[in-house]
């Protein structure tokens, strides 16, 4: 067991066998507490750290870093998505940055399969039908919802999570179109039985939309007013990536007039507020941004980000790191 030699920062309290693996390891500063550690105690924590284990509410910027100092290390993400880090700012100052891929590909698509289900199907909207105590009786054409299998499935982001959810799709006979930038090579599309697509095409084309694009200027607002238009009526919209991927205001408008028939939504543009026009749209399945939440998962996430973390300070590559350009840099500078 390593002396405990190493001042670190971490932003969340983790899962106890990471903070207990920490603990052994590193001079722990934990911010306790739900909620997300203050700016000014960040700021002020983060000074003379060699590492710091962040999450997707703290702001990792130029201020940030200054606070820090030079001796900064590492940043190590307890997410795969990292738009809270400006990773130029760190690459800049060879501060290494990571997130925690792979381990939550599975749980999030889960997480955005049930959504799909529960909008498709009015799980939720039954839910508080039968809490709300309204006398009802079985009846051909109460709470109709709509079919998921043999449907066609639109994925927008055709990463590691866009992938699960083409598996997921082959179980219920469903045709999967996809849209990303980036096209995967043929041999992949033909595994996955899947169809490129423009995006304003995938849209019209699809009964169902999942978003998995990380956010960046490009994606902000990629689901707008224009492109809610092009959808079918009965379509749903699923969103488990990051919430300012689509303007919420036409979202709201959208579930409002009936252009489309349903939404599914875990994460929001202004987090961790949510639009009063979908609080009010009883077709529109929200949840608390849980994509990732399992036991399992968070506990891997936390060993993934804590294995980052001990890496870079012990002088090993971490295993995931977002700036691989700025290990080859200080691959041989002292801790
Ligand atoms: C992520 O990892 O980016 C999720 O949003 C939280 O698990």
């Amino acid at each position: 067991m390593a002396d405990k030699r190493w001042p670190v920062l971490v932003a969340r309290r983790l899962p106890a066998p990471v903070m207990d693996w920490l603990n052994e390891r590193c001079e722990v500063t934990l911010h306790e507490g739900p909620e997300a550690i203050p700016r000014d105690r960040l700021l002020r924590d983060i000074a003379g750290k060699v590492g710091a284990i962040t999450l997707l509410t703290d702001k990792v910027d130029d201020e940030f870093l200054d606070a820090a100092g030079e001796q900064l290390v590492i940043v190590a993400n307890y997410a795969v998505g990292f738009d809270n880090i400006d990773v130029p700012a760190c690459s800049a100052r060879n501060v290494l940055a990571s997130n925690t891929p792979d381990v939550l590909t599975e749980t999030t698509a889960d997480l955005a399969w049930s959504l799909i289900m529960s909008a498709a199907r009015r799980i939720a909207e039954g839910d508080r039908f039968l809490r709300s105590r309204t006398p009802w009786i079985w009846g051909p054409e109460m709470m109709l919802g709509q079919d998921v299998h043999h449907k066609t499935l639109g994925i927008v982001g055709f990463g590691r999570i866009g992938h699960a959810m083409a598996r997921r799709a082959r179980g219920f006979g469903m045709k999967v179109i996809y849209f990303d930038v980036y096209r995967p090579p043929p041999e992949l599309e033909e595994e996955l039985n899947v169809e490129y697509r423009e995006l304003d095409d995938l849209l019209m084309d699809a009964d169902f939309i999942t978003l998995h694009t990380n956010l960046s200027p490009e994606t902000r607002h990629l689901i707008n007013e224009e492109r809610l238009k092009r959808m079918k009526p009965t379509a749903v919209l699923v969103n488990t990536s990051r919430g300012p991927v689509i303007d919420e205001a036409a979202l709201a408008g959208a579930l409002d007039k009936g252009d489309i028939f349903a939404a599914g939504l875990d994460v929001f543009e202004n987090e961790p507020e949510v639009h009063p026009g979908l609080l009010e749209a009883e077709h529109a399945v929200i949840i608390p941004h849980l994509g990732s939440a399992t036991v399992d998962t968070r506990h891997a996430m936390g060993m993934l980000a804590a294995e980052n973390l001990v890496a870079a300070l012990e002088g090993r590559m971490p295993p995931t790191l977002v700036n691989p350009d700025v290990w080859e840099r200080r691959r041989n500078r002292p801790v």
